[in-house]
């Protein structure tokens, strides 16, 4: 189940997907053939392009860039979360409570987890690719190093605001890390998603992206 806060709609979850324009192949074939029904509902500032995916009927995902394009999906969800729960002044303190318990597991153990999809399955993969995918690969492990003492600061104020969900000291604590947090993925997830998925879809053949799909779904078995 997404995570929601009161006054969000449970089925939809809202994605800003940076650098991606409607026609752009990650979005065309990525979802097109998951059963996510994606729909551009806006262009904002700065080229983002906002996308409600319904997930009120969803299967399991059998495309490689769908998944991981799920995943990064889950990173904004889940920042988004926290900072919410941090920014919120009018939440009781067990859904702050509540909202700080799912994010510190989600940061804790499911993000790990995708950065080994892209650290071990993906980079080996797509390196001499070009000197544009080496540009970007050398860009994503660079930052997922980068993002690891911020994540690490961010889970200490969840356990602590968990424990204290009235500490206002804490709230806007939690609100400020997952601000800057945000900052720092979506230049993250903008290079992976201009350069790396694209590649992905246009380069890789089936075989091998059936083989990484499989890598991905053994680490969650
Ligand atoms: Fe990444």
């Amino acid at each position: 189940m997404q995570p929601s806060l009161p006054g969000r709609r449970p089925a939809l979850v809202v994605l800003v997907l940076q650098g991606l324009s409607p026609g752009t192949p990650a979005l065309r074939d990525g979802t097109g053939r998951a059963t996510i029904h994606a729909c551009v509902a806006g262009l904002g500032a700065a080229g983002k392009v906002l996308m409600l995916l319904s997930l009120g009927r969803r299967t399991v995902t059998e495309d490689l860039v769908a998944l991981l394009l799920e995943c990064h999906g889950r990173i904004r969800t889940f920042v988004a979360l926290a900072s919410e729960a941090g920014r919120r002044a009018d939440l009781p303190d067990d859904e702050v409570r509540g909202a700080c318990l799912r994010c510190e597991r989600y940061f804790s153990l499911a993000l790990p987890l995708h950065v080994r999809d892209e650290e071990e399955s993906l980079l080996p993969r797509l390196q001499g690719a070009s000197a544009e995918v080496d540009e970007a690969l050398a860009a994503m492990h660079r930052q997922h190093g980068e993002h690891e003492a911020p994540i690490r600061a961010l889970l200490e104020t969840l356990q602590a605001l968990a424990a204290a969900p009235g500490d206002r000291g804490l709230r806007s604590r939690l609100n400020d890390e997952a601000a800057a947090l945000g900052g720092a993925f979506e230049e993250h997830l903008a290079i992976e998603e201009r350069v790396l998925f694209p590649f992905i879809l246009a380069r890789w053949s089936h075989a091998t992206q059936a083989q990484v799909l499989a890598e991905l779904r053994a680490r969650r078995a």
